[in-house]
Order: C-alpha cells, then structure tokens, then sequence
C-alpha cells in the first residue's frame, strides 16, 4: 500500500499553451520536450486505514490546502480506479525551487501517478501512466519518459490517445541545460488559468494553434538529424510565439523579470561570438539554456555573470520516471 518513485522534470522545446478540454486536461497542441537529470521530484505514496484525509507534505513542510486539494482530486482518480477506499499519506520532494516555471509541476505528477498507482495497486502500461499524469498537469505525461518526449494531442473525446512517447532516449545525443535563476517566488499566474487566459483573450490564439503542428514536424526533423541548430532556433522560435501569444491576452501576461531579459541577450551574444546556444522560458522568469558540450563552460559562466541572475543550475538528459520501492 506504500510506494516511492522518482521522476525528472523536463522543458518543452515546442510548447504546449491551450487546452481543447479542461475536465480531462487534453492539451490543444502537441509538444517537444527534453528530460531533465537535474531537476527530479521523489514522490511517496501511502494509503492508510488510520487516515480521514489526504494529508500532503512538500519538500518537508506542510503542503497548502490548494496545494493538498489539487493531489487529493488527482489520487480520486487513482482511487476510482482501482476501487481504494483509502486516504493517503503523500510526501514529495523536490531538488529545486517550487512553482517558479521549472515545471514543478511536471516531475511531481509523473512522479506521482506512478508511486499511487503502484501503491494501489494498478498495473498500468507506460501510454496509461502517461495518461494518468496528464490528468495532474499537462506537461507531466512527458515526464515519465527520458531524453527526448513529444505530448501527442490526440483526437478522442476521452483522451485515451492523448499521452506522450519517447522520441529519442537520453543516450541519443549529449544535449545539455543550464538554468538560470532569477526568482525563487512563486510565480503570479498559474500555467492553467494563464493557457485559459489566453484562449479568451487573445486575438492572435487561433494563429498559436493552427500553426503548431508545423513546428512539430520540424522539430522531429532537427532531433532525427541532429541538426543542432535548427532545434536551437525552434526552441527560441516556439518559445517566443508562447509568450507573445500570452502578452497578446487582454490583460497580457508577463512571465519574465528584467533578468530573463538580461539572459536573452546574454545568450544572443554568445551566438554572435560563436558559441552555440539558445534559449527556452517557460511560464515563469527562470531562462534555461540549451548548448552542447562544448559550450557548457562559457555559456555557465556568462549567465551568472548576467544582471539579476542568483544562481545557474546544469543539468544533462534525464532517463524514464522509476519506481524506487514498493511495500504491500
Ligand atoms: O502542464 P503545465 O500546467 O505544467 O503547463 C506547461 C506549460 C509550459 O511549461 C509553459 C509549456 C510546456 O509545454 O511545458
């Protein structure tokens, strides 16, 4: 009735923003995503007989009760399904900050489906655990798998072709991120009220969506063929068109700070001097930049001498989300 597992967090090289359905959290447009072996939640799971509610712990302290609610609805699921009465004990563990935009929430529901579907029980293939994940945030069914991720959309009412499948492990190719720390607050707007913010608001929405499946497709290309700088100037092209089409809702978004800004430049720079890299920012301040090897050192120590920058996290590929231990 006990189980630990682990599962990395990831950064999405062609975004997702925009649900076509909210109940099932079925996502309006695919996604390409890279796992990350340095950012990892480790997620325990305990149904107890003793227990009245769920009772959730967050890197040690007592979870908030949205916090609580939100892991309470998505063990409902976990429990409907496999016909548990039980309340649950839930302690999760993140090795980095919370809710900032570095996918939190990704790592933990990965991380999660598969501790509370195996403390109850279920037996579920890897497209099924995606599936549970993505009930938990959307971009947590790619992190159950390793290296290189796409989040198919899908096109049935149910959901149940809308998981995500490896592309490329994380042996494939030597593909490293540095992250950048600008804040270790949490961030205003949530990623699900801000997607349907947008969706609402924004006159340049449609455009988003239509114009995914393109930017798919050339992502596939530049992972099948290595083409370094191609998925580089994707991951900025993608990333960009998110936040104009969030700053475009009325009122407009605006996930960075100063120092984001400062990053984006610091990076440009490198390129102009020849170094290899580009940048991602999801729905938060933090910038990660992605380089291959050889620019691993100049581009670390050019972000941390960027304005505003508190530290820089690096990280490789990380592997698939894994059960730790198991106790009935
Ligand atoms: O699924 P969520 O709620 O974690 O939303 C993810 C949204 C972005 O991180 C901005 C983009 C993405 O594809 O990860």
């Amino acid at each position: 009735m006990k189980a630990i597992a682990q599962a990395y967090s990831n950064i999405a090289l062609i975004k997702y923003w925009g649900k076509r359905e909210s109940r099932l959290n079925l996502p309006a447009v695919g996604s390409i995503s890279l796992t990350l072996a340095g950012m990892k939640t480790v997620s325990q799971v305990h149904f107890r007989e003793d227990l009245d509610h769920d009772h959730l712990l967050l890197n040690g302290k007592e979870a908030l009760p949205p916090e609580t609610a939100r892991v309470s609805k998505f063990l409902n699921i976990v429990r409907e399904a496999s016909r548990l009465q039980l309340f649950a004990e839930i302690k999760s563990h993140n090795n980095f900050p919370t809710g900032a935009g570095l996918a939190s929430s990704a790592s933990a529901f990965a991380s999660l489906a598969l501790a509370a579907s195996q403390a109850a029980g279920l037996k579920l293939s890897p497209a099924q655990l995606s599936i549970l994940a993505r009930r938990g945030s959307g971009s947590a069914a790619r992190s159950l798998f390793g290296g290189f991720v796409e989040m198919k959309i899908g096109k049935k009412k149910d959901g149940s072709d809308c998981y995500a499948v490896q592309l490329q492990d994380e042996n494939y190719w030597d593909i490293h991120l540095l992250i950048a720390i600008t804040s270790e607050s949490k961030k205003d707007v949530g990623s699900t009220s801000g997607m349907d913010h947008t969706a609402r608001t924004s006159p340049y929405y449609r455009e988003w969506v239509t114009t995914s499946p393109a930017d798919l497709k050339e992502m596939r290309q530049a992972i099948g063929n290595k083409n370094f700088h191609k998925l580089g100037e994707l991951a900025e092209f993608s990333c960009l068109k998110m936040h104009a089409v969030a700053m475009s809702a009325y009122p407009g978004l605006l996930y960075w700070n100063a120092a984001s800004i400062e990053c984006i430049h610091t990076i440009r720079e490198l390129r102009r001097q020849g170094c290899e890299v580009y940048f991602t920012i999801d729905a938060g301040p933090q910038v990660k930049a992605i380089c291959l090897p050889a620019g691993l050192e100049a581009v670390k120590s050019a972000l941390e001498n960027t304005r505003g920058v508190l530290r820089v996290i690096s990280s490789g590929l990380g592997g698939n989300a894994a059960l730790l231990e198991r106790i009935d």
